[in-house]
């Protein structure tokens, strides 16, 4: 297996336990909340039965078994990753949902022809922190081409903070588990980034005492 890093400094590229037991992990850190606050992200994004969704990053599967349960035999799930370990464990999650795939392949460059305009709903879960800044604008400019207009792009991540004007324990906490990358996407203005990039009509929601957020943004050019 080769894991080597496509990003040497990235948190996000997981591998071997943690990406087997990624959202068991989650939930020790969050105490037992991870289950129910990916259902109520999951909830917000208002999936309709035939609608087709592309995830970035997908992870395990984890998530994408929640959001299979919105939808219909028409409706589908696109999951993008480049983890071996997550790909594998994605596989086994969601074995048995003809409607649910996960291919191996780079969110961060241009995305093949057959992506373009197919989606109704893009989702992103705790990837964009982790990619050096270049790479973010290309994964927006991705999901903006695989949206169909009016689709909708959904952002879940961290909330836009000043590290240095946050609790002390909440500081200590982020400098434990982030990655160099993440110090630098709170500083950004994630809605502005978005509106240079086609996107409007922005919905919010917070968690975890304001520092995740849920972000829509829908394709309006
Ligand atoms: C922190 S995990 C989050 C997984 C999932 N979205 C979730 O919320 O459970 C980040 C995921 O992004 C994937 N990833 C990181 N960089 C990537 C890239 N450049 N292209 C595709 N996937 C990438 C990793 O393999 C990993 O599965």
């Amino acid at each position: 297996m080769n894991n080597k890093k496509l990003y040497p400094d990235s948190s996000v590229e997981i591998s071997g336990i943690m990406a087997t037991q990624y959202e068991k992990l989650l939930n020790i850190l969050t105490l037992g909340t991870y289950s129910i606050f990916i259902s109520h992200v999951i909830k917000k994004m208002k999936i309709r039965p035939d609608d087709k969704i592309i995830d970035f990053g997908a992870g395990n599967g984890y998530n994408a078994c929640k959001m299979r349960k919105y939808l219909s035999d028409e409706g589908e799930i696109t999951g993008l990753d480049i983890g071996e370990d997550m790909i594998k464990t994605f596989r086994k999650k969601c074995a048995g949902y003809k409607n649910v795939r996960i291919v191996k392949r780079r969110i961060d460059i241009p995305l093949p022809e057959e992506y373009t305009g197919k989606f109704d709903r893009a989702f992103i879960s705790f990837v964009l922190h982790g990619l050096p800044h270049d790479s973010r604008l290309k994964v927006i400019e991705n999901a903006s081409k695989a949206l169909k207009e009016g689709g909708n792009f959904f952002i879940l991540d961290y909330n836009e903070f000043k590290i240095e004007e946050i609790p002390f324990y909440k500081r200590k906490v982020f400098e434990f588990i982030e990655c160099p990358y993440a110090f630098g996407y709170i500083k950004h203005d994630w809605k502005k980034i978005l509106s240079e990039n086609g996107f409007g009509n922005f919905e919010e929601h917070f968690y975890f005492l304001n520092m995740v957020r849920l972000l829509r943004a829908t394709k309006i050019k």
